[in-house]
């Protein structure tokens, strides 16, 4: 047997919703890099190398399935794979701080801070460090600090390449990229690693597609791509709120605005907030950022978006509670999607914690359905006093019900037959369609009372 020699050796640290599916599509389209992606967690490591991986993201599994053990590779062997590799991504979480200065908005750099240690321990010739992970603002000056503390005679070289993957759509996200950002300091040897990251990328990436700037730029570039997409969605939830009193329609509104090519069609479809891991991690980030540097009106302006993600969540279940006479107490209601978004099992940040939670303390007992978010649901509601239950099958959730809150878009939703599922619940049934994603005319006509967002409600009292 011969051992095939590869051109360089990439490791991965963290192998979570970013550095899985990130190196995958890297050693799919890489076949001469060896990639190694390595993790505290021997529990995740063994999911990578099983057939059930840790993650659901429609297309990955087939992808590692044509790469794992040839040159894709997933390992609790962390400092091995450190003292081999050319260059290390770090895609460690970063969490918001749950405690001391910047508590509930700074970074959590601890496991940035673990990992950076680790590579200086292990690391015995010169390393390519790429932070991939979301960090703050000159998060690069920290790393290379701990990396070329004390003694070691190792150089290392640090880049910034953000991710812009979206769960749900990541593997096409990587696959076919709107741009890929490497930030480099502008030495020759910055020069030199940003271009060994760049042989990387264009092996199926397009050159004018790759972006190069400064670190501090590729650093902010991320944070704010993620606070300008959450912008736009609480400014048009903002917008469903007027519609629902004016009787106009935020789909109609929507569509009239997005149609000026400098606004833009994407991202402004009203729901009941955003979520995910993201985007209000990454805009208290922002907001703590304006703060430390005495921008005292930015950091309100952003702090804003975020607010009005809480009040329109909020919204959605004031409405819930109205329209079902100002009581819960002792209803039944479907949720039909956990998931902070369809094609995923992530609840990290869903506001359908925050709306389950709220619906149980006015006493609602909850039936709650997903197709891939079921086992995250529960943990996420784990220890929270009242009613649930999680049914795999919405027909069954919807048996016995007074309401059913649509929260997460899921295909099949629209496909359910929503005879069968009014004949199965209690009369006078509701439907509340978080995400305009049903047909809210034949719902009606079925006899449901139909509580669109951002428009008025189809009501049969
Ligand atoms: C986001 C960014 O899109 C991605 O570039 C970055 O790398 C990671 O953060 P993600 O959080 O996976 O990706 O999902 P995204 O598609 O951005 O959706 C985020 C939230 O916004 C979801 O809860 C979604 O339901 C909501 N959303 C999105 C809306 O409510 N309305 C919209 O029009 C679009
Ligand atoms: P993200 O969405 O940013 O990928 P995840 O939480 O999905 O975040 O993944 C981060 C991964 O990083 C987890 O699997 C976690 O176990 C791993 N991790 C955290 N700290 C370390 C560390 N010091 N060394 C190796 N892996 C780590």
């Amino acid at each position: 047997m011969t051992t095939k020699i590869f051109r360089k050796k990439i490791v991965c640290i963290g192998a979570g919703y970013v550095g899985g599916p990130t190196m995958t599509i890297i050693a799919n389209n890489c076949p001469d890099y060896q990639v190694t992606v390595v993790d505290i967690s021997e529990e995740r490591i063994n999911a990578w190398n099983s057939d059930q991986l840790p993650i659901f993201e429609p297309g990955l599994l087939e992808r590692i399935q044509k790469t794992r053990g040839k040159n894709l590779f997933f390992s609790t062997d962390i400092d091995r794979c450190i003292e081999e590799a050319d260059i290390i991504f770090v895609a460690v979480n970063t969490p918001t701080k749950t405690f001391g200065e910047g508590e509930g908005k700074a970074v959590d750099l601890q496991y940035i801070e673990q990992t950076a240690r680790r590579i200086k321990k292990n690391a015995k010739s010169n390393k390519i460090v790429v932070e991939k992970s979301t960090i703050p603002v000159r998060a690069a000056e920290t790393l290379a600090n701990i990396l070329h503390s004390g003694s070691n005679s190792v150089q290392f070289e640090i880049l910034s390449n953000p991710e812009f993957m979206a769960e749900g759509t990541g593997v096409e996200d990587m696959e076919a990229p709107d741009r890929v950002l490497i930030g480099s300091k502008g030495t020759p040897s910055g020069i030199i690693a940003r271009d060994t990251l760049m042989e990387i990328y264009l092996h199926w990436v397009p050159r004018e597609r790759l972006v190069t700037t400064n670190l501090w730029s590729s650093e902010l570039s991320k944070l704010v791509s993620n606070a300008f997409l959450a912008q736009r969605i609480s400014s048009i939830n903002t917008i469903a709120a007027l519609c629902e009193v004016t009787e106009a329609d935020v789909t109609e509104v929507s569509r009239a605005i997005g149609m000026d090519s400098r606004i833009g069609a994407k991202f402004l479809n009203a729901g009941p907030g955003f979520g995910g891991s993201c985007f209000r991690k990454d805009i208290l980030n922002l907001v703590y950022l304006c703060e430390y540097y005495q921008l005292p009106e930015v950091a309100a302006f952003w702090e804003q978006v975020v607010a009005l993600n809480d009040y329109q969540m909020e919204r959605y279940v004031k409405r819930i509670l109205q329209a079902m006479f100002n009581t819960l107490v002792g209803k039944k209601l479907a949720v039909f999607g956990f998931a902070f978004k369809p094609d995923t099992g992530d609840t990290r940040d869903a506001p359908a914690i925050y709306i389950c939670k709220q619906l149980l303390e006015e006493r609602a007992d909850l039936n709650i359905t997903d197709p891939h978010a079921l086992d995250n649901a529960r943990k996420e509601l784990q220890g929270i006093e009242g009613e649930v239950s999680f049914v795999e099958d919405p027909y069954k959730a919807a048996e016995g019900a007074h309401g059913i809150a649509l929260i997460t878009e899921w295909n099949l939703y629209q496909e359910l037959d929503y005879q069968k599922i009014y004949d199965s619940m209690e009369k006078p049934a509701f439907i509340f369609d978080g995400r305009n994603c049903l047909d809210h005319q034949a719902l009606y006509e079925i006899g449901f009372n139909v509580y669109p967002l951002g428009k008025p409600p189809l009501n049969h009292l």
